[in-house]
């Protein structure tokens, strides 16, 4: 036993985290030492949720985007790209198509694009549970009223995606212009779990700027928020960004800490991101190994995968992209996990 691998055993333990302690699991450390905090991580997810693995289908509507986020490849500043939106018969096929391949999640995500109204996007819910009343919905749709949410629920929308990106204030400020900010975002959050969502926040990791101590204030947000899935993957330049000169984001820092919320959010679930499959090709096996137990494949048209671009190089955009459900499934299986039936909800909802 050394230092590391005790801050492992007490974070476990006592299902906290002190600045210091994360110093150190993210800090130096050997592959024996890491194995070791990966280990711990997957025995508390086997033990929640028995070597399963939940697919969600991810439905990119629209690369439309009315915010600027400094990172982000489909920011309205970012003239290159080529701007897509999908009809609402085109987003009921796609669920169609991934209901018969078993999937019980829908994950309806765009950039803000002012032309789905809130009735417009009530109006694909209600059809999509109409159509698949056994499946769940997931918006992923950004900042929006209460109001907005509570329609969005009443249609029968189950949970919501919206990372917070960095719970501090002047790291916020360096991501985002100056028309957004940190407290809005966190309000949205609230909002949307007094409404009753199963609700996800989430960063990226190595973003430019971010430090333990920002870090830290994002364990320290996410305890006091309680999110039940939380979204991290690897910060990974997009070339007609204000960060095209910017450092990727690790990988390896990317499974530290995804084993650490393991630790501390025995149910939550923790995606093994596409990010994480862009920076290493076995990044998403990696991150379930680690602890992660949700893996989002991409449903969207293959006419329009290689236009949601929110970074460069991302995985799965090309011809063969229709093969990614049987890949995901063959790879799940490959390092000894299955990929669950059923919705997959949080534990406290099913
Ligand atoms: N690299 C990695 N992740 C990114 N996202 C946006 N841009 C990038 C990027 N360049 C993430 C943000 C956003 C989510 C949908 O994708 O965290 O919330
Ligand atoms: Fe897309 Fe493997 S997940 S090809």
């Amino acid at each position: 036993m050394n230092e590391f691998t005790k801050t492992v055993d007490a974070v476990r333990q006592g299902r906290n985290i002190t600045k210091e302690q994360l110093a150190c699991l993210l800090g130096q450390a050997g592959s024996e030492e890491e194995e070791y905090l990966f280990t711990a991580a997957r025995e508390i997810a086997d033990a929640v949720f028995h070597k399963q693995v939940f697919l969600r289908g991810l439905i990119e509507f629209t690369n439309y985007c009315k915010n600027d986020c400094y990172y982000c490849g489909i920011r309205c500043g970012n003239r290159a790209a080529e701007r897509y939106r999908l009809s609402e018969d085109e987003i009921l096929s796609c669920c169609d198509s991934g209901a018969a391949l078993g999937f019980r999640t829908f994950v309806l995500q765009g950039g803000e694009d002012p032309y789905y109204t809130d009735e417009r996007m009530s109006a694909i819910v209600r059809s999509i549970k109409d159509r698949h009343p056994d499946c769940a919905v997931t918006l992923s749709i950004g900042e929006k009223s209460h109001e907005s949410y509570q329609m969005f629920h009443d249609a029968g929308a189950d949970r919501y995606l919206l990372r917070h990106e960095t719970a501090d204030e002047e790291h916020y400020a360096k991501l985002h212009p100056k028309s957004m900010s940190l407290a809005h975002r966190k309000q949205c959050l609230y909002d949307l779990k007094e409404i009753g969502y199963q609700v996800g926040c989430g960063i990226m990791v190595g973003s430019p700027y971010q430090t333990i101590d920002t870090i830290y204030e994002d364990i320290a947000f996410m305890q006091e928020l309680g999110p039940h899935m939380i979204g991290i993957g690897p910060f990974l330049a997009h070339k007609d960004t204000p960060f095209r000169d910017e450092q990727n984001g690790s990988v390896q820092t990317t499974l530290r800490l995804l084993a650490i919320l393991r630790l501390l959010f025995p149910k939550v679930l923790l995606p093994a991101t596409t990010a994480l499959g862009t920076a290493d090709a076995l990044g998403r096996e990696k991150g379930i190994l680690a602890g992660a137990n949700v893996l989002m494949p991409n449903l969207s048209p293959v006419s329009v995968r290689g236009k949601y671009l929110l970074y460069d190089g991302k995985i799965c955009t090309g011809e063969e992209a229709a093969e990614c459900v049987v890949c995901l499934r063959n790879r799940v299986e490959r390092i000894g996990y299955r990929v669950a039936e059923s919705r997959g909800d949080h534990p406290d909802f099913a």
